[in-house]
């Protein structure tokens, strides 16, 4: 494979006494390495020590002539197969939130398609101040990977989150992206051309009265990941989506719906020439047996302690599909708390699914509500684990495994003159 590059950002925290170890480590790890420094980085490292260890010349200005001719911040852009910011200043992580591009790693940074990963470095009291929380959840909700911070002992005497993931952990993160990057590989790219996807996601709302309804905690960013790594390859995708507060992945036809019934009727009138369905969405299983027009008073209370609120259960979406004749591959999604993968495998027989991708929900870190996940695919022939990474990243190796599957079980079916 061709030598991978990365552009390093060095921003103007202490850490940046690690970069030319870090360097050392991505270079050993076979990538080519181009250093950008901020102008405050100056104060903490030297270009000749940078330009020793990377062997490349260091790129510090906007304003550097010789590069601009070239139009030197799009061509670094344009060259990383990602860019990596560590340390990345709770001054960096704020500009590149908002779109400043003041300076030459702002503006590399605005003009990329690279993936991006940043190792967050600073005082922990900083770290913890909610525009740099609120700054950091933004980007990774853009896809942004982060690594650490750690916590413990730092420079400023202070104990806490705000360490700078030591070199090696960087690198690590390094090689996961581009591992998984987000841009298709050739021999993947456009591999699912020509096969329709239908994609559910996030929860569903079962209105008690017009300002109450039952709902549950799925933010609808695993199904949302599904839905763009599909597009990403070349796939038609149509995303069926419950009530979250996500961006359509570009290329992605979406459509909003609120209820377990109006998600059952969408996913029937677009079911036509579809060939693989991820049920992703978490459907509820229960809605009040009544749906008030109006709001329901304090006073309507049965007596002064208590509410009851009869419920039936609602339209099992899945298994609607999986009876048809002519139903498309399918893939479902399990959330357990306990005997996870036991529960899972009688799901999907039960449910008749070709594919059930199972999480252990009982893992706070993982799963609802969360950026990250860690899941087993369980299928016909066997059962894939998919280690802990980022929801993106899951769902491409997802994609990918369901995909292959779809490719074989076509290629069976073709033999034995049956169709799916
Ligand atoms: C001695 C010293 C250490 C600093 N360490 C950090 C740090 O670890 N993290 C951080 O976010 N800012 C740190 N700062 C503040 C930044 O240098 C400052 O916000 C600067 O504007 C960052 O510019 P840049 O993001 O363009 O590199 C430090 C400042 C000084 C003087």
């Amino acid at each position: 494979m061709a030598q991978q590059t990365i552009v390093l950002g060095i921003s103007g925290g202490i850490a940046a006494y690690k970069a030319p170890e870090l360097i050392r480590q991505l270079i050993g790890s076979g990538y080519r390495v181009i250093p950008v420094l901020t102008s405050a980085a100056t104060h903490f490292v030297t270009n000749a020590t940078l330009t020793a260890v990377s062997g490349e010349k260091v790129r510090q200005t906007l304003w550097d002539e010789d590069a601009e001719r070239a139009m030197g911040h799009i061509e670094l852009a344009r060259v990383a197969d990602a860019i990596v910011i560590a340390p990345a200043t709770a001054n960096v992580i704020a500009k590149i939130t908002y779109g400043i591009a003041d300076d030459l790693l702002t503006t590399i940074y605005a003009a990329t398609q690279a993936p991006v990963l940043l190792a967050p470095a600073m005082n922990q009291e900083m770290y913890r101040h909610y525009p740099t929380q609120r700054n950091l959840r933004q980007l990774r909700e853009r896809g942004v990977q982060i690594v650490g911070p750690n916590s413990g002992d730092q420079a400023c005497g202070e104990t806490g989150p705000g360490r700078m993931s030591e070199p090696h952990e960087i690198v690590t993160a390094v090689e996961a992206v581009l591992a998984h990057s987000s841009t298709p590989s050739p021999d993947v790219r456009g591999s699912a051309e020509g096969i329709n996807v239908l994609v559910t996601a996030g929860p569903t709302r079962e209105r008690i009265d017009p300002v109450r309804y039952l709902t549950n905690a799925s933010s609808g960013r695993q199904g949302f990941a599904v839905a763009s790594a599909a597009r990403a390859i070349g796939a038609e995708v149509t995303l069926i989506s419950g009530p979250v507060s996500l961006d359509t992945p570009p290329g992605v036809h979406r459509i909003d719906v609120e209820s377990a019934a109006e998600m059952h009727e969408a996913v029937h009138d677009r079911l036509g020439n579809c060939d693989v369905m991820f049920a992703v969405a978490a459907v509820a299983d229960y809605k009040p047996s009544t749906s008030h027009d109006e709001k329901i008073k304090k006073s309507q209370k049965a007596t002064e302690e208590q509410w009851s609120l009869e419920l039936e259960e609602t339209v099992d979406v899945v298994a609607s599909v999986t009876k048809l004749e002519h139903r498309p591959f399918m893939v479902g999604f399990a959330a357990e708390t306990n005997d996870v993968l036991q529960h899972a495998r009688e799901k999907r027989l039960r449910k008749k699914l070709d594919v059930i991708v199972v999480n252990d929900v009982s893992d706070r870190t993982i799963g609802f509500d969360s950026f990250e996940n860690r899941v087993t695919l369980i299928h016909d022939c066997g059962e894939v684990e998919i280690p802990y990474a980022n929801k993106d990243v899951i769902a491409e190796r997802i994609v990918r495994e369901t995909f292959g599957l779809l490719t074989r079980e076509r290629k069976h079916s073709e033999l034995n003159g049956s169709t799916h």
